[in-house]
């Protein structure tokens, strides 16, 4: 039997109102909701049913019958002027909404910590039928933390609703690779949820909607997305890689002794897996070329260059599961360097579409590269970066086990028949031993 979620979201509505739809309810053993005519705030959670109030231009708080107490005295207290200044509301997609990496983004999300404390957001969760539970538990949290500038909160299990006019796709949920399973295996599960989100977007979401692909093997899932939403601009798809920068930055800066924040220009080149390139050649500290901060290049080429790839897979050792809280933040760093100019000198790694890059690196991939933005969510990639013979063959790797990934996943990006011969050491998630 399917879930009454299967074929629609339920929306919870902070603007005007805050409920799930009657037609919910009766799941979380809550009374339906009378929504006044000119209701603002109510509350679906609440049990108890307080004394409603609202509060008057005076400052004065008065019990008004369509506002639970606690939304009225902490929210609407301020709202009426504070969202004035208020900039339109953007609706923000994420899939696997009921995962680890979700649970810590979204109250990120919420708090105006990501797009700034003058943009109130509309929330859209994807989950999967087997989490829609999990998907109201995370809403009412959300309801319970208050946050002034989340608006809306949807929750569905159908892209084709949950996408609906977002301006923002952040695609998390994808299938871990299982015990004995082939990584052809996985490329084609998880390929096939995103084809089928690429499709959705395509169909339903803002016309230039920036989509972020974390769920792995994000490269190629980005790839299959965006073959299969040709009226996106393929150049709005990325691949998660800032975790990776954010890791090798650190370990930098470890070893030069400084705090983190004086390492720049860093950039991850290629397939968020062992074989990506963290470039020291490129990167600073201080302002300095790393390769003079740091002289034990053979640390470089070697402990360093391995550290970063591996990574993912010394925190599922000692957690006993994959990053979630680190993700979440690079998730907030790489949308927040979209939305926000690049400092002068510096850039930033993402995951982009290869076509027209400038390093001569195979079109038609999802591979991560330098980038600029001037804080309008667009980027330009970097041109003035410097390559030797190390760095060319590395990022040739890379590629190579790109353009074998994609070779897998032919049937889904519209490419003919699927041609699966990758190595026993290829394609290895960070996380994967
Ligand atoms: C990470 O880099 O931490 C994850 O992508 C690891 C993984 O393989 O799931």
């Amino acid at each position: 039997m399917t879930s009454p979620f299967l074929n629609s979201s339920s929306r919870l509505s902070l603007s005007s109102k805050l409920h799930l739809s009657n037609q919910f309810r009766h799941l979380l053993l809550l009374p339906p909701l009378h929504t006044a005519p000119n209701s603002k705030i109510s509350c679906s959670v609440s049990q108890n049913n307080q004394a409603p109030v609202a509060v008057q231009d005076n400052g004065s708080v008065k019990t008004k019958k369509e506002c639970y107490g606690v939304f009225c005295l902490t929210y609407d207290l301020k709202a009426e002027e504070e969202t004035k200044s208020w900039k339109k509301m953007i609706n923000i997609a994420v899939s696997g909404a009921a995962g680890m990496i979700s649970n810590h983004l979204l109250f990120k999300l919420a708090s105006g910590s990501v797009f700034g404390p003058d943009q109130p957001i509309a929330l859209k969760l994807l989950g999967s039928e087997r989490s829609i539970q999990a998907l109201e538990g995370v809403a009412m949290e959300l309801e319970d933390s208050l946050f002034p500038l989340l608006r809306e909160v949807d929750i569905g299990t159908d892209p084709y609703e949950v996408f609906q006019d977002v301006e923002w796709a952040l695609l998390i949920g994808a299938k871990p690779r299982g015990p004995g399973m082939e990584r052809a295996a996985l490329l084609d599960i998880n390929g096939q949820i995103f084809a089928e989100q690429g499709k959705a977007l395509n169909a339903v979401a803002s016309p230039n909607v920036k989509v972020l692909v974390v769920g792995n093997p994000c490269n190629t899932n980005a790839l299959i997305c965006l073959k299969n939403a040709p009226n996106i601009p393929a150049k709005n798809f990325h691949a998660l890689t800032r975790l990776d920068e954010n890791r090798a930055k650190c370990q930098l800066a470890l070893k030069a002794g400084v705090f983190y924040d004086k390492v720049s220009n860093m950039t991850i080149w290629g397939n968020h897996s062992t074989t990506q390139v963290p470039d020291f050649l490129n990167a600073r500290i201080n302002g300095r070329p790393v390769k003079e901060v740091i002289t034990d290049h053979k640390w470089l080429e070697e402990g360093f260059t391995e550290s970063v790839q591996k990574r993912g897979g010394l925190l599922i050792q000692k957690w006993g599961r994959s990053s979630a809280a680190s993700t979440a933040v690079s998730i907030v760093d790489a949308i927040k360097s979209l939305v926000t100019p690049t400092p002068e000198g510096d850039w930033f790694s993402t995951g982009v579409y290869t076509n027209g890059n400038p390093y001569g690196i195979a079109k038609d991939l999802v591979f991560s590269m330098p980038c600029r933005s001037t804080g309008d969510g667009d980027y330009e990639l970097v041109k003035d970066v410097e390559f030797d013979d190390y760095l060319r063959n590395r990022i040739a790797k890379s590629e190579a086990e790109l353009l074998a990934e994609k070779k897998c996943v032919a049937h889904l990006t519209g490419d003919g028949i699927a041609f699966c011969d990758l190595g026993p050491v290829d394609t290895m998630l960070p996380g994967e031993v």
